[in-house]
């Protein structure tokens, strides 16, 4: 496994991570024994990052992340800033920002976050920039390492940026939504922060396994959020209705280089970036995450490919993403 510094936080992470959020249930059941496999496997493919967040599973993620416990070496990075307690707030506030904090210690079953990260709060209170201050207080207490922000749009992204003690960015970032490469990158790479990609597989799409007729468990965001009735359209398919999804992905295999799986492919192009730091795709099942690290291994995608799989994002994907860019 290759490795890669995750911007000033000075960590050295690899640069396949593994997205947790699917611990939690919201990817279909997964059950304690699944999730310890895939929580084994990671440490055995020293897949060394690993994101969660306290909402996922209504804290279920994070907890059997904490019951596991061989974790030396291993970075986890939570979020805080959706949970109920923020839920129609238009100012956060400090104790509750501690609050959250504190429970996904104790969840977690740490002394100290190595990163927390802002969990796609509202633009207004990014706007604010208060909330940073109370970030940068908890980490003179010694609750975190370090903090940073995830975020759904590249506006939100540069509103991030301007503070300084923001050491990563988490970004939704991949063969069909591709923006991030003029313009969010280059300005993470700028403030040494850290860039963290989530979605490299818009959902699954880019496995390239699903189809116009595949379904999706009724507790599953691919089933419920299709369309952003419950959360951002953005954070299920990248945005795109599901069926141009399916099509986009089809489109795509048919130019996979030999020996290349679409999966390969698509998170090879995003390690091609050099301002990505780690790649947190999620898996369901302990496979998934063998075959996502060997991308770690592959030579860079010829240039040619590349500049094709940009036109075919400017002129057919781009127009049918959802939600904002
Ligand atoms: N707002 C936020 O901050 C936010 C939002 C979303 C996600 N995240 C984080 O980012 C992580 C990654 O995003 P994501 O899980 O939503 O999207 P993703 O990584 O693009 O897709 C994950 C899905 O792709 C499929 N998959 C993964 N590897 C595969 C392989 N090798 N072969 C075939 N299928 C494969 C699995 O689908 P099946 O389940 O169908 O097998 C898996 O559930 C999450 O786990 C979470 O930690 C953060």
């Amino acid at each position: 496994m290759n490795t890669r510094r995750l911007g000033k936080t000075g960590y050295i992470v690899s640069e396949i991570g593994l997205g947790c959020w699917q611990l939690g249930g919201d990817f279909g059941p997964v059950s304690d024994q699944a999730a310890a496999d895939i929580l084994k496997t990671a440490r055995s493919l020293d897949v060394n990052f690993w994101d969660t967040a306290d909402v996922y599973g209504g804290g279920q993620s994070e907890e059997r992340i904490g019951a596991f416990k061989d974790k030396k070496s291993v970075l986890v990075a939570t979020k805080l800033g959706r949970g109920p307690q923020f839920e129609g707030m238009a100012r956060y506030t400090k104790e509750r920002v501690k609050d959250s904090i504190t429970g996904s210690i104790k969840r977690l079953d740490v002394e100290q976050l190595d990163l927390a990260q802002l969990h796609c709060i509202p633009i207004d209170v990014l706007r604010d920039g208060e909330i940073f201050t109370f970030l940068d207080d908890m980490q003179t207490a010694g609750l975190i390492r370090h903090w940073g922000a995830s975020v759904q749009t590249v506006e939100e992204g540069m509103l991030a940026l301007r503070a300084a003690s923001c050491t990563t960015l988490q970004t939704i970032f991949n063969l069909f939504r591709q923006d991030a490469v003029e313009t969010l990158l280059p300005a993470a790479q700028k403030h040494d922060v850290g860039i963290i990609v989530r979605l490299p597989l818009a959902s699954g799409l880019l496995s390239g396994k699903m189809t116009k007729t595949t379904i999706f468990t009724a507790g599953d965001h691919r089933n419920y959020n299709r369309d952003g009735d419950a959360f951002f359209v953005g954070e299920t398919f990248s945005g795109l209705p599901f069926d141009k999804g399916v099509a986009f992905a089809d489109e795509i295999k048919h130019w996979l280089p030999a020996g290349m799986s679409l999966p390969h492919l698509a998170l090879r192009w995003i390690l091609d970036q050099p301002a990505v730091s780690t790649i947190i795709a999620g898996v369901t099942r302990p496979d998934q995450l063998r075959a996502n690290t060997e991308a770690s291994r592959m030579d860079p995608l010829e240039p040619a490919l590349v500049a094709k799989l940009h036109d075919f994002y400017i002129e057919k994907v781009r127009p049918e993403v959802r939600g904002g860019i």
